[in-house]
């Protein structure tokens, strides 16, 4: 047993590139790219709610949300994006390393830490390239968040929903769940 959990963490090492560089400049970039992601995504969903409610608000997201993402990453020369662990838009499925670091805010969030400063940073090997990848905790709100994504959804929204995404897994949440995350990935 002894052996396994050494020889895992020499495997580990082995992988891990040396970081010269102070990283300090990459977070501070992504927080404020997260910041700005954030408020177009959020001023966009406000603007429709106040339209035309949620119905309108679906239509929305539905049509908008991946194009402002491409936006992001393209203003930044990042792939900037959503994930989850239980995505609505099959797209925004977290990849192995974004899985993990998602079950790890989950485990944060069971020890008392506040989704709402959560976040997570590393320097990883991928493909022989060093990525910088960085993710930051989407809390859930009780408003505007459960009426597409509680567990009480209104029979007309559930419907438009269930037209627009059969494979929805992103419904059941409670006000402070961790809906999910953003998630930034630079080369290095
Ligand atoms: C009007 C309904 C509606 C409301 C209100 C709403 N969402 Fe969503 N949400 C959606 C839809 C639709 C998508 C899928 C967007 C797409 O197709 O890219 C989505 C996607 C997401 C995603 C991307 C991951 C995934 O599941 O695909 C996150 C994260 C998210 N919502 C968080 C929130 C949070 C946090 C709130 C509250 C501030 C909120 N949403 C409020 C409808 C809504």
């Amino acid at each position: 047993m002894k052996k396994l959990v050494l020889s895992s963490l020499i495997a580990c090492l082995s992988v891990a590139p040396a970081v010269a560089e102070d990283l300090t400049p990459r977070v501070d970039a992504s927080r404020a790219a997260v910041k700005d992601f954030a408020g177009n995504l959020g001023g966009e969903l406000k603007a429709a709610l106040k339209k035309g409610g949620p119905l309108e608000a679906i239509k929305v997201c539905n049509t908008k949300a991946m194009g402002i993402t491409r936006v992001h990453s393209e203003k930044n020369g990042w792939q900037v994006g959503r994930t989850s662990l239980k995505p609505r838009n099959s797209a925004n499925a977290p990849d192995d390393w974004e899985r993990s670091v998602l079950e790890q805010f989950e485990i944060r969030k069971a020890a008392g830490e506040d989704p709402k400063k959560m976040e997570h940073y590393e320097v990883v090997m991928q493909n022989g390239k060093q990525l910088f990848r960085y993710m930051k905790a989407i809390p859930t709100a009780e408003r505007p968040c459960l009426a597409c994504h509680g567990s009480r959804i209104k029979p007309a929204i559930a419907e438009t929903l269930d037209k627009r995404y059969p494979q929805d897994r992103a419904r059941g949440y409670k006000a402070g769940d961790i809906r999910g995350a953003f998630t930034i990935t630079q080369t290095m």
